[in-house]
């Protein structure tokens, strides 16, 4: 039997009070995982988050972290344990854009990108790999010690100018996964990345919110629609579950054909 079921196992999610993060939350949740919802501004949001999830009879905590910042990351781990015992599956999936065209980006536009989209998943997975190693594998709730779920974008592999300093961290993120996936197989935690294309979410409102821009997008996506957050959650929930227990140190790409467009790109 096919096993995407989460029951019992415990899942943190990065920027989950909205978009993608918000879904791939549910999701876990629908599987039957327990969630903490982590947030750095919107606690309200997070609330909604965590009662829909209570809804299905899951477990959930909104808290509140600033991914980029170390100490708040380890005082996020250590309220989860508190609460949970432990992590079985970290979504590391809080991230931003700051765009500028490059020769007017500011240090603080590029270390604001670096800070949250690159270090933010360094010090969160670092997190959750201590915990993984301590407790090691628990056959009962899964072949895998920890699964550690990487939010990178098609921008990992297509250039992106206009944008060169989230580009440059999804980029980073492709080896950051890779090499943990090396590091860490034979303890048995799995790390993949998750790169979606043009998905319909906060982070990137002008590329959709007029028919104009959504005309150009479409001109872009083979598949001719936008992806939409539950698209990328039924991947999330796939590469926590079981059923993806042979998959490792993998780059999946969600993005209805923008990689395969021969014109590439969305540009500036
Ligand atoms: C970016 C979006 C963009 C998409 C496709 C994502 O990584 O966050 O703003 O629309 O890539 O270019």
């Amino acid at each position: 039997m096919i096993q995407y079921s989460l029951k019992g196992q415990n899942a943190l999610v990065t920027g989950a009070n909205s978009g993608i993060g918000e879904a791939i939350a549910i999701g876990l949740a629908e599987a039957g995982a327990n969630v903490a919802v982590n947030y750095v501004v919107g606690p309200e949001q997070a609330e909604v988050v965590v009662e829909k999830i209570r809804s299905f009879g899951s477990k959930a905590i909104a808290l509140k972290a600033d991914v980029g910042n170390e100490a708040e990351v380890k005082a996020m781990f250590k309220a989860m344990y508190d609460e949970f015992g432990t992590i079985d599956i970290l979504v590391n999936n809080a991230g931003l854009q700051r765009d500028a065209p490059f020769h007017d980006m500011t240090l603080a536009q590029w270390e604001k990108v670096m800070n949250v989209n690159l270090t933010g998943q360094f010090l969160c997975a670092r997190e959750a790999i201590v915990e993984m190693l301590r407790r090691g594998v628990q056959p009962d709730r899964s072949p895998a010690c920890g699964k550690i779920i990487c939010m990178s974008s098609v921008h990992e592999l297509i250039p992106w100018g206009g944008h060169v300093n989230y580009a440059s961290s999804k980029g980073a993120i492709k080896m950051f996964m890779q090499s943990l996936a090396q590091e860490y197989g034979d303890r048995k935690i799995r790390v993949n990345s998750i790169c979606p294309g043009a998905v319909q979410s906060p982070i990137n409102r002008p590329a959709w919110d007029t028919p104009e821009a959504m005309e150009r997008l479409m001109s872009l996506i083979p598949y001719n629609r936008i992806g939409q957050p539950k698209d990328v959650a039924n991947l999330a929930v796939f590469l926590a579950s079981d059923a993806s227990d042979y998959i490792t140190g993998a780059s999946i790409f969600i993005d209805g054909g923008m990689t395969v467009f021969e014109g590439f790109a969305e540009g500036g």
